[in-house]
């Protein structure tokens, strides 16, 4: 009886390291990624049931930290956890600040193939999002202006929550000119 008292003690005590040393990996690999890349981890959220049609919660910075007009890139990472494995994947949105109480949060991904574009503030496409892959050129609205994309860029839900921008981070399928979820 003493026995099996003292195991559940032990037993329990293994499963809080665990969920400690869980815990203590998730922050280190946030860090780790900060300080290799130089990219500012805006957020990092961590969702053991990260759905890709429900999207994820993704808590921004205040509204009133973006300048109005400007395009200004959030980073963050989403992990996954399964048991003891944690798998990490990047995530980038573009917040447009459109006036004093209004914002669009566009997903980062290029609605062509799922690449990474860029603002470009100078030269021959200024004052455009310009994804490098195929070079789709996109108004600061999110048109289409060039390229092969077949849609806008993707917006995503937002919520001001306490001053906070709050969005509802999803993925869409590219490649085609429906919005779609996946
Ligand atoms: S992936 Fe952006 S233009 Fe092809």
């Amino acid at each position: 009886m003493a026995d099996e008292r003292c195991d559940a003690a032990a037993e329990e005590k293994l499963l809080l390291s665990r969920r400690q040393f869980n815990k203590w990996l998730i922050g280190s690999i946030g860090a780790f990624i900060a300080t290799a890349t130089g990219v500012p981890v805006v957020g990092s959220v961590v969702s053991s049931v990260f759905s890709k049609s429900q999207g994820i919660e993704v808590k921004l910075r205040k509204l009133e930290d973006y300048p109005v007009g400007e395009p200004t890139l959030a980073q963050f990472t989403i992990t996954r956890t399964d048991g003891w494995q944690h798998t990490l994947e990047s995530r980038s949105v573009w917040v447009l600040r459109t006036s004093e109480n209004e914002v669009t949060v566009f997903n980062g991904r290029c609605t062509h193939l799922g690449c990474a574009y860029n603002w470009k503030e100078s030269g021959k496409e200024a004052d455009h999002f310009v994804c490098p892959c195929h070079d789709g050129v996109f108004t600061k609205e999110g048109e289409v202006v060039a390229g092969p994309p077949p849609r806008p860029l993707d917006t995503l839900p937002i919520e001001i929550r306490d001053g906070t921008v709050v969005i509802t981070y999803k993925d869409f399928r590219p490649g085609v000119p429906e919005k779609t979820e996946v």
